[in-house]
């Protein structure tokens, strides 16, 4: 009876955990062990562009999702050099990986 109790709390939890990740981009880079959290916050600006400000720059751009996910693959500057003095974001090739790049870059689209 306890073993049921506690697999019962164990999968709810997880349950729970995972709709959260799923639409948070915080909680995804987390998850991911991501570095964005250094230079990017939700509303906060810190080294590179809040990323509110992303999400509501791509609104309604059917390409961004692929676009951006290339762009945090690659690094690189210049869509946000007035906001960021021109600092370059630095190329994720391994970690996070693409697909979980991917995640991050729908959670942080549907900011807006
Ligand atoms: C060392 C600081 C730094 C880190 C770490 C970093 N970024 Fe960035 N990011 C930037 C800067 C600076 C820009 C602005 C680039 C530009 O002007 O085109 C940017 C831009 C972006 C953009 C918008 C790109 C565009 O062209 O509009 C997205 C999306 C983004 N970052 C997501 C991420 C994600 C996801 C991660 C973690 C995997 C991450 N960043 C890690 C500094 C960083």
């Amino acid at each position: 009876m306890k073993a049921i109790i506690a697999a019962t709390a164990v999968a709810a939890t997880l349950a729970c955990g995972t709709a959260l990740a799923a639409d948070d981009p915080v909680a995804l880079t987390k998850e991911f062990k991501g570095d964005c959290l250094v230079c990017h916050a939700i509303d906060k600006k810190m080294a590179g562009p809040t990323w509110k400000a992303v999400a509501n720059r791509y609104a309604g751009d059917a390409s961004a999702q692929d676009k951006l996910t290339e762009k945090v693959i690659k690094g690189g500057k210049g869509n946000w050099d007035k906001e960021t003095s021109g600092m370059v974001m630095p190329p994720h090739a391994a970690a996070p990986n693409k697909e979980q790049i991917s995640k991050i870059v729908a959670a942080i689209l549907a900011l807006k």
